[in-house]
């Protein structure tokens, strides 16, 4: 059947497939998050219709075109221009003054060309292990061929800025620190405004992975000192996960320019952005963008650019307490992972189930009551007692919180624990009040 298509000025032979994304022009969405509960938080997005978006190729005569097209195909390259917006909307999303990259990959990707960029043999580095990531950053830290001393915390804690300055007190030589800011994978979150201040006086170079604490809590890379931050859109800011940004310090450029082996003409180097694109005016990209992930990644920014960073943030810590409470009033035995609240981070909460209860059986009951939760059972090890409640973005309201407490009360009833959902409810709609 011939029917005209929003992104096209005529008829074309195709029909969006009936499980599509698109509902009537408009992002299909079936989260939980439609449930009347969710309150302001706008999830259908629409569909950009005019002549003039990236989406439409001007002056393509769809009568000539046989192929099927889709909103996410045949997309107008993205310019140079466009880029260089969205990476100043980065920047201001960062309140950074420092020049900003938006890698074209994976968060993974510019953590592991910050590490590649400013360590080398010589280098000695503290590496604060609070997560996975952590080990992650060891193991490519020792690669460069860095002294690496690995400071670890339990992961139902955070890290002081005290152990913190211990370690380069004991260890004067230390010229690269690694943190990461919030661990998505195990719910703590380290006070980086405090432990800035002491890697600062100390001189070293300060890595920062702020992946899961964008959007979710506050993240002030110059205000702290950090000299390489590294973000991703996938957590709190709802957006995609094939591109990441990192922020490079005046320093941290120096000290990659003056690493013999820092990756150079790779996809992995990030002084290949600073010679070739910034150095460069921002005129010539190195290679094709990823045309869809970036626009996603701009239309995240525009929509808490709308929402608002604070109110984001806001919406992060509520769903946070609001779902620590919410377990406590619960029962059953499940307990929060993370000993202290504030030691628990605003992105995700993790839950500790009770002895001989597998989290990951209650998770799968969980989500086989509703599929869309945004529950996990913890990775690897944590597999058989931690379940991981995530608030990312649009997942971060009342209503979300309602349904994953609700549907763990009845997973955790079914292993013939007591439960108190009415307590559960009650204490998410006081955090919420
Ligand atoms: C703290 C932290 N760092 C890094 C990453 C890796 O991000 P990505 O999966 O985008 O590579 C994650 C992802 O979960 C994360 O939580």
């Amino acid at each position: 059947m011939l029917k005209s298509m929003p992104w096209s000025s005529g008829p074309v032979a195709c029909d969006p497939p009936a499980d599509g994304p698109l509902k009537d022009g408009r992002l299909r969405s079936d989260s939980p998050r439609d449930r009347p509960e969710t309150g302001p938080y706008e999830r259908d997005v629409p569909v950009r219709t005019s002549q003039s978006t990236p989406f439409a190729r001007i002056g393509r005569d769809p009568e000539e075109s046989t192929a099927v097209t889709h909103p996410f195909l045949d997309l107008a390259p993205l310019t140079a221009a466009h880029f260089a917006a969205i990476e100043q909307r980065v920047a201001r999303l960062l309140s950074t003054e420092q020049d900003v990259v938006i890698t074209q990959g994976e968060a993974l990707l510019p953590l592991e060309g910050c590490i590649r960029g400013a360590a080398r043999p010589g280098t000695t580095a503290l590496n604060v292990i609070t997560g996975p990531y952590g080990q992650t950053f060891g193991n490519w830290l020792r690669d460069c061929g860095a002294t690496v001393i690995d400071l670890a915390v339990p992961f139902h804690t955070a890290v002081t800025a005290a152990q913190i300055d211990e370690a380069l007190t004991e260890h004067p030589e230390i010229d690269f620190v690694s943190l990461v800011h919030a661990e998505a994978a195990t719910g703590n979150t380290n006070p980086v405004a405090e432990i800035g201040e002491v890697v600062r006086a100390h001189g070293a170079l300060f890595m920062l992975d702020a992946v899961a604490s964008v959007g979710a809590e506050p993240l002030l890379p110059d205000a702290w000192g950090v000299d390489l931050c590294v973000i991703g859109a996938q957590k709190a800011m709802g957006g995609p996960a094939g591109v990441s940004a990192v922020s490079v310090s005046e320093r941290a450029w120096q000290r990659m320019a003056a690493n013999p082996q820092a990756p150079r003409r790779s996809y992995l180097s990030l002084l290949d952005w600073k010679e070739r694109w910034i150095d460069g005016g921002r005129k010539a990209l190195l290679h094709a963008p990823a045309q869809l992930e970036m626009l996603a990644l701009e239309a995240c920014l525009e929509r808490i650019e709308a929402e608002g960073l604070g109110a984001l943030m806001t919406r992060h810590a509520t769903a946070a307490a609001a779902t620590r409470a919410g377990a406590l009033a619960l029962g059953g035995g499940l307990e929060p992972y993370v000993y202290e609240a504030r030691d628990a981070a605003p992105v995700a909460t993790t839950l500790r189930t009770p002895p001989g209860v597998d989290a990951s059986e209650v998770v799968a009951r969980a989500l086989a009551a509703d599929p869309v939760l945004p529950l996990v059972a913890g990775g690897g090890a944590l597999s058989k007692e931690m379940i991981r409640v995530n608030h990312y973005g649009a997942d971060a309201t009342r209503g979300v919180v309602h349904s994953a407490l609700a549907a763990l009360g009845g997973a955790l009833a079914e292993s013939g624990l007591t439960v108190n959902l009415e307590a559960a409810r009650r204490a998410v709609t006081d955090a919420w009040s």
